[in-house]
Formats: structure tokens, sequence, C-alpha cells
């Protein structure tokens, strides 16, 4: 896999689960507070990111669950399921801890998912319209934006994104 300064990544693992939870947290309250609100990201992130909802990934077929390590703490986490008989792999979750941003993890996460799913055709994933910075970095790894979404994440909690795409 490959390696990003001091960080390596792996597949996670039940034992990773409370310390993923943590990180998804406080990624979503630094990266959604401003858009949706802090009770609200609290009411998504009791649910999304509950440690039955991450275990659930974990045994879910056709998926990959990697993160990015250096021994001390985890630095970001990505999950993927292939769909459509395999042609396609949404990725449902792209997650660097704000301390860890901008040293080349996201980046590394997309290439490991990227490179599990060699039958694939192409990837799509949801973004909020709002989220800019991430918007940017997709369109910088080659994503271009095909469609919207009213229901992004789990169905019910009405919120509407753009849906990208890249060929892989
Ligand atoms: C968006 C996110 C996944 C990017 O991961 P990252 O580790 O910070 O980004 P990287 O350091 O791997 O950057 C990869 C490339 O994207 C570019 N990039 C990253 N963020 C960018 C930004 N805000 N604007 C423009 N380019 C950006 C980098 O310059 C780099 O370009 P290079 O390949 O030419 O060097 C990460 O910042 C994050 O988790 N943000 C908060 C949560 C979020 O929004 N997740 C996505 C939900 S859909």
């Amino acid at each position: 896999m490959p390696d990003t300064g001091t960080f390596f990544l792996r597949t996670a693992s039940e034992r990773d689960l409370p310390a993923l939870r943590t990180l998804l947290v406080e990624t979503w309250h630094d990266t959604y507070d401003a858009i949706y609100g802090q009770a609200r990201v609290n009411e998504i992130t009791d649910v999304w990111h509950s440690l039955a909802a991450l275990g659930a990934r974990l045994k879910q077929p056709h998926s990959e669950f990697v993160l990015a390590d250096n021994g001390r703490r985890i630095g970001g986490m990505a999950f993927a399921a292939a769909e459509n008989k395999g042609q396609e792999v949404k990725l449902r979750q792209l997650y660097v801890h704000p301390e860890c941003q901008g040293i080349g993890i996201g980046k590394a996460l997309f290439a490991e998912i990227a490179q599990c799913f060699p039958e694939a055709r192409f990837i799509t994933l949801e973004v909020d319209e709002a989220n800019s910075a991430a918007r940017a970095f997709y369109a910088r790894l080659g994503f271009e934006q095909t469609g919207r979404s009213e229901d992004c994440g789990e169905a019910g909690f009405d919120i509407p994104a753009l849906v990208y795409r890249r060929m892989l």
C-alpha cells in the first residue's frame, strides 16, 4: 500500500472502530457545522457513525474499508462498495482528520480504493455543494459532476448533494 509520510494504509478492523468513530465525529464537526449546524451534525453522526453502523461496513460484501495509520493515530479513512455487478464503485466515505489534511492522505486513500476494484469501470460519489474544499479535491483527482442527489448518504436524511464520477 502507498506510503504518505509517516502514515501507512491498511484495512480497517473491529478494534479500530472507536478511533474511527472519533475521527469521523471530529472531522464532521470541522467540515459540516458551518453548513448544517452543530446539532444536526450530532444527529447525523450519532446514526451514521455509530459503532454498529461502522461495524456493519466491515462485514459488507464487495467493499473495501481502508485507513491511514502512523502507529499513534488514525489520520483518515475511506469506505467504498461495488455495485451494478461490479461495474461501478461507490465511494461512500473519505475523511481525513483536520490535523492531517493536506499531506497526501486523501489522495493515497483514493488511490488504494481505486485499485481494489479491478473490474469496475467507474467510481461515483456524492458531495455537498457547499463543501467547496472537497469539490476542489475531487476535481483535482479528475472527477466531474454528472448529476444531483436529493437524499445523500442514508435515505431519510434529506441531504441534497452533487453526484461526481470518474472513469477508472
Ligand atoms: C477532502 C479531503 C478528503 C482531501 O484529503 P487531503 O488528505 O486533505 O488531500 P491531499 O493532501 O491528499 O490532496 C490531494 C490533492 O488535492 C489537492 N487539494 C486538497 N484539498 C484541496 C482544496 N481544498 N482545494 C484545492 N485542492 C485541494 C491537493 O493540493 C493535492 O493536489 P496535488 O495532487 O497536486 O498535490 C480531506 O481534506 C477531508 O477529509 N476533508 C474534510 C471531510 C470531507 O469533506 N470529506 C469529503 C466528503 S465528500
